[in-house]
């Protein structure tokens, strides 16, 4: 017989008006590193929210090395050795990491004083075991997204964890982080700890994994040891027929030029960058996690103080000192982290994506017509395939994936200019890619000018019309099409010569 360390089976949730799940099975064996891959609002997430105890299935069963087991809150999962690392992760910024780690149960000596000595060589000794380092004594707000996600698995393992899943840990990684956590994952499965491992992104399913299920529309399609799954079978599997993965050509050329950056500083993280965007063009903005380029676009938009510089859209010279001057100059951005900027999640689906341009909507420039409200939602949900029950829902309910559409339909349809995407595609999944790649193709066609930040490599060299490439805060070099390749955008992303 077949050791599992998890089975889920037939589990069924249903949501007002969602089918989340419909009889999903899940057999994970002991040790393995299992994958869930699936489409936007396939269940997935949805799954493991049962599996924590945060929602109880409306039937099914759970059982843990064999023993069945009623979850009903967070405690008895972690009771029963179940750990979450989450993308939102839950430490307290302005705690050290030593005081997250105890948080609530902190040590005493024997003098009832709280014990920091032990406490801290605990935390040192459990990072030690994932073979990472790190001062425990530093405040949380100071770590990157990474060294936050290690602390959480390394609190996980301290506390005898069985199960860790990880959802989506990847999405806000650099290269080298990605491997740090590979590395890791890779010391827990040789100490007998089951990882479950959430992601859009296959090749990690490839490297990473043993063994994947694919969910579609809250059914188990199949589960299979991964070197017996090709890539596109794992698609065909997940969006129910075969897509082409190919990048939709555009027919527009790139006309005159509509926006100018010239000489960009922003204190202690931009320096002296230069930048032309044209009309109908698709300017990617490459380079590695931290390269600057999400700040480089915060300061032009009035998010964060410029310091120097000067911006001129359609030639004339323009102050942006505030998002809001940035969409009076027609200028948008599509921001990277949709709970913080992108979405009022207590508002609906219609609500968020009619916000940008009310005008639009409004009778007179006044009032607002409800019809034309409907109308404009109800378009752009078809167009990029939002799942949701209706376009009443709160955002707060959607999948992931299914918010950042609504963020990316928000400003399409807020009609700017200038549209800056910053990771575009993040979360989403492989087969709604596609279509957010020809809704981009569009608005070039249209006229509008684009600016693309993507770490995902084929994407930018797939889409962009011309790249820039930055470092440190640096512009590092620009490459026109006929220059774009892989082995020229790393060559410039890497550069370590002086700046
Ligand atoms: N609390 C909730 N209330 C209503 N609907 C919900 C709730 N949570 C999830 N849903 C719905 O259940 C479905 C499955 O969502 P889930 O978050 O599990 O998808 P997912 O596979 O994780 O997708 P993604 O890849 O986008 O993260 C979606 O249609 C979602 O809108
Ligand atoms: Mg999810």
């Amino acid at each position: 017989m077949e050791s599992y360390a998890l089975e889920m089976i037939d589990i069924v949730k249903n949501f007002p008006g969602v089918k989340a799940l419909d009889n999903v099975t899940l057999k994970v064996k002991k040790g393995e590193v299992h994958a869930i891959i699936g489409e936007n609002g396939a269940g997935k997430s949805t799954l493991m929210k049962v599996l924590n105890g945060v929602y109880q299935a409306d039937s099914g069963s759970i059982r843990i090395e064999g023993q069945e087991v009623k979850i009903g809150n967070i405690n008895t999962a972690k009771s029963l050795g179940i750990s979450f690392v989450f993308q939102e992760i839950n430490l307290v910024p302005t705690l050290s990491v030593v005081e997250n780690f105890y948080l609530g149960e902190l040590l005493k000596n024997k003098f009832h004083m709280i014990d920091w000595h032990t406490m801290t060589r605990n935390v040192k000794e459990a990072l030690e075991k994932i073979n990472f380092t790190l001062d425990p004594k530093r405040r949380v707000l100071e770590l990157t997204v990474a060294e936050k996600q290690m602390i959480e698995i390394a609190r996980a393992v301290s506390r005898n964890a069985k199960i860790i899943v990880m959802d989506e840990p990847t999405s806000s990684l650099s290269e080298n982080e990605v491997e740090k956590l590979f590395a890791i994952i890779r010391t827990l499965r040789e100490q007998g700890i089951t990882i479950i491992y959430i992601s859009h992104k296959l090749d990690e399913i490839f490297e990473i994994c043993d063994a994947a299920t694919v969910i579609r529309d809250g059914k188990t399609i199949e589960t299979r040891r991964v070197k017996d799954y090709t890539e596109d079978l794992m698609i065909e599997q997940m969006v129910g027929r075969s897509v082409t993965m190919e990048f939709p050509q555009r027919t527009s050329k790139p006309g005159e030029v509509i926006f100018s950056a010239a000489d960009i500083c922003r204190k202690n993280k931009i320096y002296h960058v230069d930048l032309e965007l044209r009309r109908g063009e698709v300017l990617g903005l490459a380079g590695l996690v931290g390269a600057g380029r999400t700040e480089l676009c915060e300061t032009i938009i009035g998010a964060e103080k410029m310091e120097a510089g000067e911006i001129r859209i359609f030639g004339k010279k323009t102050k942006i000192s505030n998002t809001r001057q940035a969409k009076h100059n027609s200028i948008g951005m599509v921001t990277e982290e949709r709970k913080e900027t992108g979405l009022a999640l207590d508002f609906s689906v219609k609500q968020n994506i009619v916000i940008t341009n009310l005008p639009k909507v409004a009778w007179k420039g006044i009032w607002l017509n409800a019809g034309k409200e409907d109308r404009a939602a109800g378009e752009y949900i078809e167009e990029l395939n939002i799942k949701t029950p209706g376009m009443n829902q709160k955002t707060m309910f959607l999948s992931g994936g299914n918010q950042q559409k609504v963020v990316i339909a928000k400003w399409l349809f807020s009609d700017v200019d200038i549209l800056i995407l910053d990771e575009p595609t993040r979360g989403i999944d492989v087969g709604a890619k596609f279509e957010i790649y020809q809704l981009i193709n569009k608005l070039a066609e249209q006229g509008k000018a684009i600016l693309m930040i993507s770490s995902e490599m084929n994407e930018i060299i797939g889409m962009s019309d011309r790249i820039i490439v930055m470092h440190n805060g640096h512009k590092k070099g620009e490459l026109e099409k006929d220059m774009i390749s892989a082995e020229n955008v790393m060559r410039l992303a890497v550069d370590t010569e002086e700046e």
